[in-house]
């Protein structure tokens, strides 16, 4: 890989040890790859910063690098293995929350916006067409490159903020127009009616293009909180974190369909149900924003929660990010799902947190979510928002 002067000079530790650490990882990464050279990024998402997943090891390693490294451009983070202020109210324990502390403690040392949310595009790292960046939470990462049409690769948590300790990224796979382009075309004959039907049709294309990018077409619409669902579940199930939507997202309008062709219709997305879907009736744990709850899903979630009560046999958790819920608080929406004995759980969300042992069966309108949950040993179902909200007020999947 061609480096500059100034890069080479980081590369020989004149910046400080975290620097010259970040070049050893972008410059192995970028031979891998084959990249020809650094560049520039606008900003950068961090994931891997629950204790949870990070363990001692993890937190020495940021440690070392807190030492002497500042990020270079706008660097937000992914969810925490906590609420950072209410960690009590979540059943958290002392032990974990100091741990988990630290680690935040190191970030925000690096000069890392605390932000710990899965949806940095909807508190203000919203970056621009075209731009480039270094992303390494996999939903934003989709939304991103597909949505946004900026361009990233699907960074882990160490390149990531070896880019954010430099500034730059090794350019090669989405940050190269040539590898952009569409392979397999996605006809959407299914009808899709409730938020959990994108949760499923991510599942279902995920599952069918795995790494190649999907061109859809047979969509008429989307909103953000559509899109937002199905970017995650489609990376999840699948790996590539780039799609089209012919006539909804950027690009779309460059390409033309190409050949290769699957069709989906109405049995596949009852037959994605199906797998993601326990037979389980008893609901212990309800957890709806995944990704990140936006404010408009927790509008609705205040809605449909105006005059209930959460079933004491129920936890009921709306994660989200603390901008959001800060929004939510002005807008009297917090104080309707908390009387109805809701509980925010903000910079976290049930994968990251620890909450297994803790409940036997989830109800989520995410298909992300439920993959996750099923690796903390919880029986899972997918469904509306109605649907979850009324599992969470009988404690039953109806
Ligand atoms: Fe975000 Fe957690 Fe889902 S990080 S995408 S809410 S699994």
């Amino acid at each position: 890989m061609n480096l500059t002067k100034t890069e080479e000079k980081m590369l020989d530790g004149e910046e400080g040890y975290a620097v010259k650490k970040s070049m050893e990882i972008l410059v192995a990464l970028g031979n891998i790859y084959c990249a020809e050279k650094l560049i520039e990024v606008g900003s950068v998402q961090v994931a891997g910063v629950s204790y949870h997943n990070l363990g001692d090891a993890g937190l020495e390693f940021l440690n070392e690098l807190a030492k002497d490294g500042k990020v270079k451009v706008l660097t937000t983070l992914n969810p925490a293995g906590m609420d950072l202020e209410d960690w009590r109210n979540l059943g958290i324990d002392e032990e974990f929350a100091r741990k988990q502390n630290l680690v935040i403690d190191a970030f925000r040392k690096m000069g890392i916006l605390i932000s710990c949310t899965c949806t940095p595009y909807l508190i203000g790292n919203l970056p621009l067409y075209g731009e480039h960046i270094a992303w390494s939470e996999s939903s934003a990462v989709t939304f991103a490159n597909s949505v946004i049409g900026a361009k990233t690769n699907r960074e882990g948590g160490p390149s990531a903020l070896a880019a954010a300790f430099v500034g730059k990224t090794p350019y090669y796979g989405l940050h190269l127009d040539e590898n952009r382009g569409p392979d397999t075309h996605v006809e959407v004959k299914a009808k899709l009616t409730k938020i959990s039907d994108w949760g499923a049709l991510g599942y279902c294309i995920g599952k069918q293009v795995q790494n190649k990018i999907a061109y859809i077409t047979g969509i008429k619409e989307a909103s953000l909180d559509e899109l937002k669902s199905f970017c995650a579940s489609v990376v999840t199930f699948g790996s590539k974190p780039l799609f089209y939507i012919r006539g909804i997202t950027p690009g779309s309008e460059k390409y033309q369909p190409p050949k290769e062709k699957i069709i989906l219709e109405d049995r596949d997305i009852r037959e994605a149900y199906e797998t993601i879907n326990d037979d389980v009736e008893d609901i212990d744990f309800v957890c709806i924003g995944c990704p990140h709850a936006s404010i408009k899903e927790i509008a609705q979630i205040a809605d449909l929660l105006e005059n209930k009560k959460i079933s004491p046999n129920t936890e009921f958790w709306v994660a989200t990010s603390r901008s959001m819920k800060q929004l939510a608080d002005i807008k009297g929406y917090t104080a309707v799902i908390e009387r109805a004995g809701g509980k925010f759980a903000c910079d976290t969300c049930m994968a990251v947190a620890p909450v297994k042992g803790r409940f036997r069966a989830i109800a989520t309108t995410s298909a992300k979510g439920c993959y996750y949950s099923r690796h903390n040993n919880l029986l899972t179902k997918m469904g509306s928002l109605e649907e979850c909200i009324d599992a969470a007020v009988k404690g039953k999947w109806s």
